[in-house]
């Protein structure tokens, strides 16, 4: 039979793929509206589009950084090994600047390389963790909203798992952990029921929220007394404008019920150079490096070295935490722009940013917040993402982004004013 005549067979896949991972998931929800082809199916050019939606910094990567690739790049036996594999867990060098990193801008103590595990990214990093610490059907828990991609990385990770959600935004007040204490009460009934994950990300995606120290010092004896472990999902911790939360310089030889995920995607601006690390207890890296044996391999060696020699120079220049503050002021300095403008358009709740790049907001009425979403996106040009994929409490919610508009203020601005006319209506 020659090739490509029999195109109608039926052919099999995983329940996974078929089932599991079927519909939209909500980050390709987020995506999909983004795509130039729906942008032009609205009859909008894509320069009229006034994003709220993306999830990622704007600033310009560090000149530091470019000269540094540039000068591997240019030179031919750093090039060269640049082409080789790295070690399982990242290259030991790459792996001790991580510690003086975390030692230099947030004082974590006695961290070693033995506690650091070089991955691709902090999305490819999470599905490992969870493939070391539990088994297949073992819940996780996070917080209610949390960051929407857990759900599908959970899903391929861990195929029977299911997410539970532990109260953070209430929906009525839009008060984020008002009451800590019946929050933790969840928790342990969750733990008593078998649960030992908790993740949370800090700030956070989608509330931009630090939870208070207090909450964070008793979640983590909560699951030390379960004998589980407590996940900090660092993708923002750059970005944290005033407060700092109590974990940030945690160590792992302190805490061996803790760990953390970290990833350059968004401090560095650098979220198509994929990178990212764990820092945990010497047994779970250990457990770490067996899973990404199967799944990556090698870290990426030109990443890992460009970021090593980054932060070799930036310490040696004295120069990293000003480069640290100074992006923390750009986009503290942005979301004050934008909250500003919600208050003066609209008359919605939303959460005061205490870092990251976003805050929500309830639909207005009581909306679907997809319906609501497209309807403005037909309407003004102006994307907003429907809360439905990050938990319960924000399934009459929006998420709002000010990160990709960090250098272009008045964009927010055009942004809020569309959206006063549209509600005006
Ligand atoms: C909480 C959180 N974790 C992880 C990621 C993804 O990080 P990475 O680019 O390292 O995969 C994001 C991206 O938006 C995020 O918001």
């Amino acid at each position: 039979m020659s090739r490509g005549k029999n195109k109608d067979r039926n052919l099999c896949f995983s329940d996974l793929v078929t089932n599991a991972l079927q519909g939209l998931s909500p980050i390709q929800t987020i995506m999909k509206m983004t795509e130039p082809e729906y942008i032009a199916s609205l009859g909008f050019a894509s320069e009229d589009i006034i994003s709220f939606g993306g999830g990622w910094c704007n600033h310009a990567s560090p000149p530091e950084l470019q000269q540094i690739y540039q000068e591997i790049v240019s030179d031919k036996t750093l090039f060269h090994a640049s082409g080789r594999y790295s070690a399982i867990k990242g290259n030991l060098s790459c792996r001790k600047q991580l510690c003086r990193f975390e030692e230099t801008v947030y004082q974590v103590p006695e961290m070693t390389p033995d506690q650091v595990l070089i991955g691709q990214s902090a999305t490819q990093l999470f599905h490992d963790v969870i493939r070391v610490l539990i088994n297949p059907g073992e819940p996780v828990c996070v917080m209610d909203p949390t960051y929407a991609n857990y759900v599908n990385g959970l899903k391929c990770a861990l195929p029977e798992s299911p997410l539970w959600f532990v109260p953070g935004l209430d929906p009525i007040s839009w008060e984020y952990l008002s009451d800590p204490s019946y929050s933790l009460e969840v928790l342990e009934s969750y733990c008593k029921q078998g649960a030992r994950v908790f993740v949370v990300s800090t700030p956070d995606n989608p509330t931009s929220q630090i939870p208070p120290d207090d909450f964070i010092n008793d979640a983590y004896e909560l699951i030390e007394k379960y004998n589980g472990f407590f996940i900090v999902d660092y993708a923002y911790k750059e970005l944290c404008f005033d407060q700092e939360p109590v974990c940030q310089s945690w160590s792992p030889g302190d805490f061996p019920h803790f760990i953390s995920i970290h990833s350059h995607s968004k401090w560095l601006s650098s979220l198509g150079r994929r990178f990212g690390w764990v820092e945990a207890n010497e047994k779970v890296i250990e457990g770490l490096e067996k899973i990404d044996e199967s799944t990556i391999l090698s870290a990426d060696t030109l990443n890992s070295m460009a970021t090593e020699r980054f932060i070799e120079h930036m310490i040696s220049q004295n120069t990293l935490r000003t480069y640290i503050d100074d992006i923390k002021m750009l986009y503290k300095h942005t979301a004050q722009v934008f909250t500003k403008c919600l208050k003066t358009c609209t008359d919605w709740k939303y959460l005061d940013p205490m870092g990251g790049l976003y805050t929500c907001c309830p639909t207005p009425n009581n909306q679907d917040p997809l319906s609501f979403a497209q309807t403005l996106l037909k309407e003004t040009g102006v994307l907003v993402i429907p809360g439905l994929g990050f938990g319960p409490s924000l399934s009459k919610g929006i998420r709002l982004s000010y990160g990709p508009l960090c250098t272009d203020h008045e964009k927010i601005k055009e942004g809020m004013q569309r959206i006063q006319s549209y509600l005006s209506k």
